[in-house]
């Protein structure tokens, strides 16, 4: 019998991120090739990926009136703004800065809805006049200062109430937010009073309601439970006479990183919109808010072994991309899969591995079974959402290049930073 095939490491990315004639491939393209053009830590991303992602939602949602807001926090890089502007999405922003990045991008203003609990006046104003969709605000004294600026101006701000359905998404503590003792949206209880004060101001028009319950949620379950509560208070809202034109259900649906099984967007949708049609509510106009479920699983980020360093108790692996890089293991003790660019067919060591920042918490992955050399690449799975998005410069590293791959062609989208980049705007010491 012919000795049995290895099989590949374990990568999520599938079929875009893949192994194929022993190494791994983005698309088209050997992720080798462009770890030696464009050095490491290298961020690579996938655009078809993107692209079917996007596909997916729009499968589940067909012949239904919907806008997919990419919530760019999951990852803001201008020219993936582009991709997913150019496949039809509108944009969830938290800020000013997001919003002049879907603009730059080439969003359409009236597709972009601003999400956030603490957005100033000057961010409002600029909104405004830029002409955005709609505004989800997130507490009483929000709808007051709105308003004010509104009719400063002259306009009518768009709002949507984001309202808190108390349901436990059965996440990480840090990424569930629609639990009562969240900072995030208007307790249920509060929420028909804010309603009809929100209707009262002549600054503002309600649009719409709007809830986001937490993110890597990975099953059905906590979608159901909070539409099911937002379509109580639709209806209690509206028996009031104030009409709702649309309804945001958020994002949070969740990836692979490590053998979960979430469902998928048109499974998800599926199962929405049918409890939606049996409350008699399937003709609104639906919003949606993805982030993670739309990037995360078409990226990954290459790094280098630098080191290895056996020890007595643990066996570390020393590699160029660090906690500034990657992190979510240091924040969330996250898992992202790890494994060679080119694997070696000798027998694996258990690692741990870990970047040279500084920090105890400076760590990618533990008990990792790796057989790797200084020199050699690794891929870190999972990497295309909330990564590069939260990258620092901490320990003074540069922030890390990117390349965005479709079909065989590879582009630079973000230059590596170079340390000038970093001190631009410090001034050297001018007091005596
Ligand atoms: N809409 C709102 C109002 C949000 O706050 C978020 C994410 C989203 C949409 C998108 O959620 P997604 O589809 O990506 O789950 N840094 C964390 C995740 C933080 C999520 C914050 N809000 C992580 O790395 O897991």
């Amino acid at each position: 019998m012919p000795p049995a095939e290895p099989s590949p490491p374990y990568l999520p990315g599938a079929p875009y991120i893949a192994y194929r004639d022993g190494e791994l491939w983005v698309e088209d393209v050997r992720v080798a090739d462009l770890a030696r053009e464009h050095g490491t830590p290298l961020f690579v991303y996938s655009a078809t990926a993107m692209r079917a992602a996007v596909a997916a939602y729009q499968r589940g949602l067909q012949g239904r009136d919907a806008l997919i807001c990419y919530a760019m926090k999951a990852n803001s890089t201008l020219a993936i703004l582009e991709v997913f502007a150019r496949a039809g999405c509108g944009f969830d922003i938290v800020s000013g800065g997001e919003l002049e990045r879907a603009l730059r991008a080439g969003a359409a203003p009236q597709r972009i809805v601003f999400s956030g609990v603490g957005k100033t006046r000057a961010e409002m104003r600029r909104a405004l006049d830029v002409g955005i969709g709609c505004f989800n605000v997130e507490s009483r004294a929000e709808l007051d200062v709105l308003d004010e600026v509104a009719r400063e101006r002259g306009v009518r701000a768009p709002v949507s109430l984001r309202v808190n359905p108390d349901v436990d998404a059965q996440t990480h503590p840090y990424i569930s937010t629609g639990l009562r003792d969240n900072k995030f949206g208007i307790a249920h209880e509060e929420a028909l009073d804010a309603y009809r004060h929100a209707a009262s101001l002549r600054g503002l028009s309600v649009v719409g309601i709007d809830c986001h319950i937490g993110s890597q949620i990975t099953s059905v379950a906590p979608y159901l439970d909070a539409l099911e509560r937002v379509l109580d208070l639709v209806e209690a809202i509206e028996a009031e006479g104030i009409p709702l034109h649309h309804l945001d259900l958020g994002g949070g649906l969740g990836i692979e990183y490590h053998g979960e099984h979430p469902p998928t967007p048109d499974a998800l949708w599926q199962a929405l919109l049918a409890r939606l049609d049996a409350r008699g509510h399937g003709h609104r106009r639906l919003l949606l808010e993805p982030g993670r479920s739309l990037v995360g699983n078409a990226g990954i980020c290459v790094t280098e072994v630098l080191y290895t360093k056996p020890g007595s108790s643990k066996h570390f692996l020393i590699v160029d991309a660090a906690m500034n890089d990657l992190p979510r293991p240091a924040m969330y003790e996250a898992y992202h899969a790890i494994a060679p660019v080119r694997p070696r067919t000798e027998p694996p060591t258990v690692w741990d591995v870990v970047g040279p920042v500084c920090e105890s918490g400076d760590w990618l992955g533990r008990d990792r079974a790796l057989a790797v050399r200084p020199g050699d690449w690794l891929a870190v799975g999972s990497a295309g959402a909330y990564c590069m998005s939260m990258a620092s410069h901490y320990n003074t590293r540069g922030k890390a290049a990117e390349v965005l791959v479709s079909g065989a062609q590879a582009q630079l989208i973000r230059a590596r930073e170079t340390v000038a980049d970093l001190w631009r705007q410090e001034r050297a010491l001018a007091l005596d």
